[in-house]
């Protein structure tokens, strides 16, 4: 299997390794900046005496590297810079997806596309309007990730192992996200049988802010450990047809009321990509805060200059 990661810096590199470690297939890394995906897949070539590992994996400046790729991850794209508002970085990452996206219909045009550049729910849609791509074959990290730092702090709060937690988050990666404590659990066990309200608040608020916690402690730049692991899950699941059921910002149609617009919500993933729109049954309060998170995604299209 061939897959290509687009942008070779903390999120495309870390991912690069992960997959590498998996041997899940051939990897090429691309990267606009001069040496930079090179000097990374010499890097990960250097370990695999250490780790006893077969991997391929290449670097490149050149995209036509990424030609008949069937998984292709897109992490290029910029951080917001000081003076710079959200709707300059929107339409700075937009113009680089676009050209990115061009480019993937002419060489990858059978590939399944993994984004990750942000403003995710916004690239997303973006990426599936440029490629023309099928909506199944179009799919965005980012509530997957939000669900694992759910996970994380209610495995914490708990002192019970994550890997027993359920946690569930839907809507947007951004402001519209929504972690729904009524859709989480340990072992089947709800989570309100655990813990009051207020402590769920409490857990719901810092997977939030998570993000921003983290940029806000490492001075520069944004997480890029959890974000590659989620990348890893996503493409493994796809490339070994896992039919998992996992978060992922899906283009609906119609599912949850909601037309012609990416948003997080479950799906089952496999070598189709998305293979099925999960439907879970929201009460008002969630159904109303889904919709909201929708219209703030609709909202920022119009500010799409491109
Ligand atoms: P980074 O700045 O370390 O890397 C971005 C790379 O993209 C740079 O190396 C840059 O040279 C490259 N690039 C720019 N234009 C390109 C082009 N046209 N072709 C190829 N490469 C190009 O940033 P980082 O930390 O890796 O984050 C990447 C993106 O992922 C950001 O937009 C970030 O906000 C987003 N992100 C999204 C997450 C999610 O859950 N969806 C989680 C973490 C990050
Ligand atoms: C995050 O949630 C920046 O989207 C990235 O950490």
């Amino acid at each position: 299997m061939k897959i290509s990661i687009i942008g070779a810096g903390n999120v495309g590199g870390t991912a690069a390794m992960r997959l590498a470690q998996e041997g899940i297939g051939d990897i090429f890394l691309i990267d606009i900046a001069k040496g930079l995906a090179q000097g990374k897949a010499f890097d990960l070539d250097d370990a695999r005496p250490i780790l006893k590992h077969h991997y391929h994996i290449t670097g490149t400046e050149d995209f036509a590297a990424v030609k008949d790729s069937e998984i292709v991850v897109v992490t290029a794209g910029l951080a917001r810079k000081p003076g710079m508002t959200r709707e300059d970085l929107l339409n700075k990452n937009a113009a680089i997806l676009k050209s990115i996206c061009l480019d993937l219909k002419k060489l990858s045009p059978k590939a399944i596309l993994i984004i990750v550049t942000n403003p995710l729910d916004i690239m997303t849609y973006l990426a599936l309007k440029v490629t023309g791509f099928k909506a199944n074959r179009v799919i965005g990290m980012g509530v997957s990730l939000d669900a694992a730092r759910f996970a994380n702090l209610i495995s914490q709060e708990l002192k019970v192992s994550s890997a027993d937690v359920e946690a569930m988050v839907i809507g947007g990666h951004g402001e519209g996200m929504l972690p729904l404590a009524r859709f989480s659990n340990i072992k089947g066990v709800a989570l309100d049988e655990f813990i009051g309200e207020d402590k769920i608040n409490e857990l719901v608020q810092r997977t939030f802010d998570r993000g921003k916690e983290i940029v806000s402690l490492l001075g520069s730049g944004s997480a890029f450990y959890a974000p590659s692991a989620a990348i890893a899950q996503m493409v493994k699941i796809i490339a070994k047809d896992e039919k998992r059921t996992i978060g992922a910002c899906a283009y609906l149609n119609g599912e949850y009321g909601l037309e012609d617009l990416c948003i997080g919500v479950p799906v089952r993933l496999g070598n189709n990509g998305i293979e099925e729109i999960i439907k879970l049954d929201l009460n008002k309060q969630e159904t109303e805060a889904l919709l909201k998170a929708a219209d703030q995604i609709k909202e920022q299209y119009k500010n799409l200059t491109i």
